[in-house]
This record gives structure tokens, C-alpha cells and sequence, in this order.
């Protein structure tokens, strides 16, 4: 990775990923782009260009100009949203994809793309789930997830672009607000206890999902990136977790710090209905043996610093 493309980069992972990015790689080799201009550090403190990913030929230009020879494809409808409206979901996730897989073709670039743990479906192995297991989703975004995966293999083996990537649980951090998926309440748990002390849950008790915080997740796609490609018996859609946990269990470490905290439910069908199709946990073992995934964060760490970073950001 020595010049970098990042689309959907004013998003929750782009807001920290193109910084982490331009301290390990300069600040000049790292081009953000979004279809909007939000005038943050990501927008004033190196290259920044409006970018739609539906416009094929604005993207390769773009590349072409910077001569770029890494794309980190982040642009998307997240799944609470993309069930709203399936088709944008469908024509964005896919035709976004499929421009930005064409691009790395033709410029020959390395690429990057998470998947999700929405890449699983209600016929998916619940607890631990393998690598390798059945991938029946029954949203929008699951769909385009499974497609996506299958459509990064298939530009590896068809055309030697060399495609990576991972499936993020619900990643959890406090620079960028999350966009619209099925575990933002674990993030928006830390915002309501800071300024409230209390929090109405969408999602209900018992839910169990994984988890990562942000630092973890920013880590593990610069490493895959950077790991020795004759190691990768995969090459798409890594399971990587940090942790799982329903909202008491939040409810619970957050308290251990506002004592006063109080939680209370009010579940969103509609969320509740994407949750419930997702794993409880899932298995990192083949992230870990091919390219070393390790996270530092678990929920008692994750929520100190949580903690501490959205007081300041909230004073
Ligand atoms: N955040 C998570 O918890 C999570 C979990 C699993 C997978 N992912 C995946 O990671 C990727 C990035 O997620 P995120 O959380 O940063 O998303 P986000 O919703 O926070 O950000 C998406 C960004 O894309 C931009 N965008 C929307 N339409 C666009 C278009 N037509 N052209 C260009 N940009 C456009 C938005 O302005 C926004 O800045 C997605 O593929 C998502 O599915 C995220």
C-alpha cells in the first residue's frame, strides 16, 4: 500500500481509518473521497475528492489521476437503512462494488471491502460460527454482503486483482457516528449514559452479537493488508471478533462506572427481526492462522476508553 483510494470515507470506519492511514503512510498518498464534503480533519488534512461510487467513469479517473495502487472500498447502505430501501441498498452496494472492483482491474490496485456478520442468515450455525458454513441472509444488505464476497473471489481468481477482506461485527467507536446498522445501540448506550445517564434499548435482552471496538478493527485491515499473500488460504470475508454480548451485560460495565445508569427496552421489530437472523458469536480461527488477527479491546477495556474519549468529546 504505498497510494491509497478510500471511498465512503467520511463514514464511522473512514473518519479514523484515512487518519491512521496518513500518519503510517503520508498524508499525501492517502486520497479520501465521499459523495459529501463534511469539513473534517479527513477533508482538510490530505487530498479529498467528491466521489459518488455509482459514477464508474469519475472513479477510475480519480484513481488514474492519483496514480493510486491500494483502493479501500468502505461506500455503502448499512443494514438498518438498506431494509428501508432495498433497491438504493442493492443499487449502491452492488453498483458501488463492482465500479470500484473494475477500477482495481483495469489499474491493476490491490482492494479492500468488509463484509458483516449480515453475511449470515437464520440457517447459519449460531454459536461460533465457521468460516466456511451455510450463508442463506434474509436482508437486502445480507445479500449484497454474499454477493459481494462471492464477486471479490471471483475477481481473484477470474483476474488476479489481488482482493482482500473481512466480516465486521458492530464496530463500536466515537469519532463518526455509526450509519445505520443493526448494533448501533452500543454505541449510542455510551452518548445517552454520558448525557442522560439512562438508555432505551432497541434491541432486546438476550440479543447476543460480536463486537469490535474501532482501534481493533482499523488494525486488523491494515495487517491483512499487509500480510504475506502466500499465506491467505481465504482471501475475502475473514471472521474477526473482539467480543459478543447482549445489552445487559453493556448496561452492566457501564454502570460499574455511572453507577446511576439505568437502561430500559423498547424494541425496534424491524432491528430486532436483523438481529435475531445474525450469529450470537463467530469463529476468528482462519483470521488468525493466516494472518495473525489479534484484538486488544474486551468489553471492561473497550468501555473505559469509551468512556473517557466521548466525555471529552461531549464537554
Ligand atoms: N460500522 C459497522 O459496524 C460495520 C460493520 C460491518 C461492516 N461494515 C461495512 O463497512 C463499510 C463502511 O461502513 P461505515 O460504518 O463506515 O458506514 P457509514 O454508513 O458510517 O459510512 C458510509 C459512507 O459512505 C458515504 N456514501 C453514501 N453513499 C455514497 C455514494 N453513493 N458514493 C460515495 N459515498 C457514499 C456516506 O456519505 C458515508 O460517509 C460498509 O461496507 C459496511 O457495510 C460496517
Amino acid at each position: 500500500m504505498k497510494k491509497i483510494l478510500v471511498t465512503g470515507s467520511l463514514g464511522q470506519i473512514g473518519s479514523e481509518l484515512v487518519t491512521k492511514m496518513r500518519s503510517i503512510y503520508g498524508s499525501d498518498n492517502v486520497i479520501a473521497t465521499d459523495i459529501r464534503d463534511n469539513g473534517s480533519n479527513v477533508v482538510t488534512e490530505g487530498p479529498f475528492e467528491i466521489l459518488d461510487v455509482t459514477d464508474a467513469t469519475k472513479m477510475y479517473d480519480l484513481a488514474k489521476k492519483y496514480e493510486v495502487d491500494t483502493i479501500v472500498h468502505l461506500a455503502a447502505l448499512l443494514s438498518a437503512t438498506a431494509e428501508k430501501k432495498p433497491l438504493l441498498a442493492w443499487n449502491l452496494n452492488m453498483g458501488g462494488l463492482v465500479n470500484a472492483l473494475e477500477t482495481a482491474r483495469e489499474l491493476k490496485c490491490q482492494f479492500f471491502t468488509p463484509s458483516s456478520i449480515g453475511a449470515f442468515g437464520p440457517s447459519t450455525p449460531k454459536d461460533q460460527t465457521p468460516q466456511d458454513t451455510i450463508q442463506r441472509p434474509t436482508t437486502m444488505y445480507g445479500v449484497n454482503k454474499v454477493a459481494g464476497e462471492l464477486l471479490c473471489d471471483y475477481y481473484f481468481t477470474k483476474f488476479g486483482v489481488d482482493t482482500r477482506g473481512v466480516r465486521f461485527p458492530g464496530l463500536i467507536s466515537y469519532v463518526a457516528e455509526p450509519g445505520g446498522g443493526t448494533t448501533d445501540y452500543a454505541v449510542e448506550i455510551y452518548y445517552e449514559a454520558i448525557k442522560n445517564k439512562r438508555f432505551t434499548s432497541y434491541i432486546d435482552k438476550g440479543t447476543y452479537m460480536d463486537m469490535m471496538y474501532m482501534p481493533d478493527a482499523l488494525n486488523a485491515i491494515i495487517d491483512l493488508m499487509e500480510a504475506d499473500s502466500t499465506k491467505l488460504k481465504h482471501r475475502n470475508a475473514f471472521n474477526i471478533t473482539a467480543m459478543s454480548f447482549e445489552p445487559e451485560q453493556l448496561a452492566a460495565e457501564i454502570k460499574k462506572h455511572i453507577p446511576e445508569f439505568e437502561m430500559s427496552y423498547d424494541v425496534d421489530p424491524a432491528r430486532q427481526a436483523i438481529a435475531k437472523s445474525w450469529p450470537n458469536s463467530i469463529d476468528p480461527t482462519a483470521a488468525q492462522e493466516e494472518w495473525g488477527f489479534k484484538s486488544e479491546y474486551d468489553l471492561a477495556k473497550m468501555t473505559v476508553d469509551m468512556l473517557e474519549k466521548l466525555k471529552i468529546k461531549l464537554s
